[in-house]
């Protein structure tokens, strides 16, 4: 058996995110159960590590050509994300869609590729834009928006001509992502009309696109939307805080991947109300790592006293 040290390592390595400590510390573990004669076990591991690293999403490489964009192949599944059965399928039809385009083509049609998502902070905006491009096996093109909005108008336009030579040449998944962030810079609030022009130059190169990239624009900012915005996008979904189904999913797809045997209780969902998907998600890996340094199960008590502390921390915030 692996000793306590090791586990522990296991544990922080993963929560480091450092594959290469962890697959050191799995090594670790083979090795010595080699030594003790578990040789099925040990190559077990060693097939199993080999599998770690390329199967995870690497946000490492900056393209050369166009340093605004960070280029990165995420890991992800739709079933991964937890909405509304309306907003699945509307998820469903963009991958299919793409999937059939060369069938669609030959009837003069095209399918839809110019998203936008709308919806509070932590609903899986930024994750949607994974799973598509995970799904589709494209590569995943994130725009940095602090990089593309300088003071000068006619220097940001150069910008935004650049990011889209780029989505016409280089088949992806382009995801814009709280692009509101086109039109908030304060510097730029003493002239007036210049965040709306910068915003309406973004919306005109969207409109003028007719590449095979897919193009995802996220916003937390419902004040934006009206509808000049909305024409210009193939598809629009709302993102909203979870409902009590999809609040227990979410704990069902957490926690039940740590411990089979939790029984979800009805205080759980409640004490949950109001949290956004994300932060759902970080009271349930909290839970789970308190239980596995404390040796102790997860209770029903200890995931509503983290939602509760989750709950305090948002009215301070509001305060
Ligand atoms: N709808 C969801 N279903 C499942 N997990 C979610 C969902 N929304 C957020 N999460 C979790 O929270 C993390 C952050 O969400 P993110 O996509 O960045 O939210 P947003 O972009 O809307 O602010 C995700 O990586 C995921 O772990
Ligand atoms: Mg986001």
């Amino acid at each position: 058996m692996a000793t306590a040290e090791q586990i522990k390592s296991l544990v922080k390595a993963y929560a480091d995110c450092n594959d290469e400590k962890f697959k050191t510390v799995v090594l670790q573990i083979a090795a010595h159960e080699a030594k003790l004669g578990h040789d099925n076990l040990a190559r077990d591991l060693k097939k199993q590590i080999d599998r770690v690293g390329s199967k995870r999403a690497n946000i490492v490489q900056l393209t050369s050509t166009n340093p605004m964009l960070t280029l990165s192949m995420p890991s992800h599944d739709l079933s991964e994300l937890i909405v509304s059965e309306d907003i699945s399928d509307k998820i469903q039809r963009i991958l299919n869609e793409y999937r059939n385009r060369n069938k669609l083509v030959s009837y003069g049609l095209t399918n839809r590729r110019k998203i936008l998502i709308e919806g509070n902070p932590g609903t899986g905006k930024t994750l949607t834009a994974s799973i598509i491009a995970s799904e589709l096996s494209l590569p995943l093109y994130t725009v940095q928006m602090d990089k593309l909005v300088t003071k000068f108008m006619g220097e940001t336009s150069a910008k935004l001509r650049q990011i889209f030579d780029s989505i016409e040449s280089t088949v992806g998944v382009y995801l814009f992502d709280e692009f509101d962030a086109i039109g908030a810079d304060r510097s730029l609030d003493n002239e007036v009309g210049e965040m709306r022009r910068i915003l309406n130059s973004f919306l005109q190169f969207i409109e003028q696109d007719d590449s095979e990239s897919i193009i995802v624009a996220a916003t937390n900012n419902q004040k934006l939307l009206d509808q000049a915005l909305f024409r210009r996008f193939d598809d629009v979904l709302h993102y909203t805080l979870p409902t009590s189904k999809e609040i227990k999913r979410l704990f069902e797809y957490k926690i039940k991947a740590y411990d089979n045997y939790f029984i979800i209780s009805k205080e759980m969902i409640k004490a949950a109300e109001g949290l956004s998907h994300a932060e759902i998600a970080r009271v349930c890996d909290d839970a789970i790592k308190n239980s596995i340094l404390s040796d102790e199960p997860i209770t029903s008590k200890a995931v509503i006293a983290l939602l509760s502390e989750r709950q305090n921390v948002y009215t301070c915030k509001e305060a």
